[in-house]
């Protein structure tokens, strides 16, 4: 699917990085949207790839990239920046969202990116979707949102933003699903980067190509539902 576009949150690093990488590898048009850029994305750089940065908590910010965007049809809207702790790679969502461990702006935090943000986005960029032939909001949600698949308990504000997040793609699929646009949920595996530490299961690359294929494979009947990267549907 050549001169497609794509638009990705976080592609500075990490997952939304190597989907970005995928994406032009692929002939793809990437829109990374980020609240910085970094050495990796900007090496990516050719006419295929623009770069916003923009403070992606901030609706003021986010309505001026969608004026920026302006008519243009996107095709996929990737809805994969997230986190996980507090702050930095070692502090572990365990520690500090334990039960016991309740901190009401940690929560707001987490909530603002992993849930305010992919609702806010997809309002704003909702007329960009439909304007392609195949609409699709991608929101890279975890299996620790899953209800069914929780067997360890703990991880308190994260697992409650991707249950969150995992709800607004249910209704978003029922909502747009007379504009032609699909809404899903991925689950991305447990990867190799800064959130999910070395002793990941996988690593970037094997999530991303993953994900691509579940992404192109997209048919309306998979509307509001929720896939692992490799194909199989993930429980609620
Ligand atoms: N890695 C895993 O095992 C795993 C498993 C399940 C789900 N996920 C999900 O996959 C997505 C990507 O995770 P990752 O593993 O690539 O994590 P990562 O390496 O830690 O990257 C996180 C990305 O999100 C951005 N981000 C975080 N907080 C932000 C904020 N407040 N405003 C703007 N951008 C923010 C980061 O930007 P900065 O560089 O500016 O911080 C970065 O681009 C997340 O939604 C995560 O929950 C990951």
């Amino acid at each position: 699917m050549s001169h497609s576009t794509v638009l990705i949150t976080g592609a500075n690093r990490g997952l939304g990085l190597g989907l970005a990488r995928i994406y032009l590898e692929d002939g793809w048009n990437v829109i990374a949207v980020n609240r910085s850029s970094s050495p990796e994305l900007e090496a990516l750089r050719n006419g295929s790839l623009e770069i916003h940065c923009c403070d992606l908590t901030d609706d003021t910010q986010l309505t001026l990239l969608a004026d920026t965007l302006d008519s243009r049809a996107i095709d996929v809207l990737i809805n994969n920046a997230g986190r996980m702790a507090k702050s930095g790679a070692d502090e572990s969502a365990h520690s500090v969202q334990g039960f016991g461990h309740f901190d009401r702006a940690l929560w707001h935090d987490i909530f603002d990116i992993n849930l305010f943000t992919p609702m806010s986005l997809s309002e704003l960029l909702v007329e960009n979707l439909a304007r392609s032939e195949r609409g699709r909001i991608v929101t890279i949600s975890s299996m620790l949102g899953s209800m069914a698949l929780n067997t360890h308990g703990g991880i308190y504000a994260y697992r409650a933003s991707k249950a969150a997040v995992n709800a607004i793609v249910k209704s978003m699929a029922i909502d747009l699903a007379g504009r032609g646009i699909i809404a899903i949920a991925q689950h991305p595996g447990w990867v190799q980067t800064d959130m999910g530490g070395k002793g990941a299961d996988i690593d970037v690359e094997t999530s991303v190509a993953g994900m691509k294929s579940v992404i192109d494979g997209l048919g309306p009947g998979d509307s509001g539902k929720f896939f692992s990267y490799d194909g199989s549907e993930m429980a609620w």
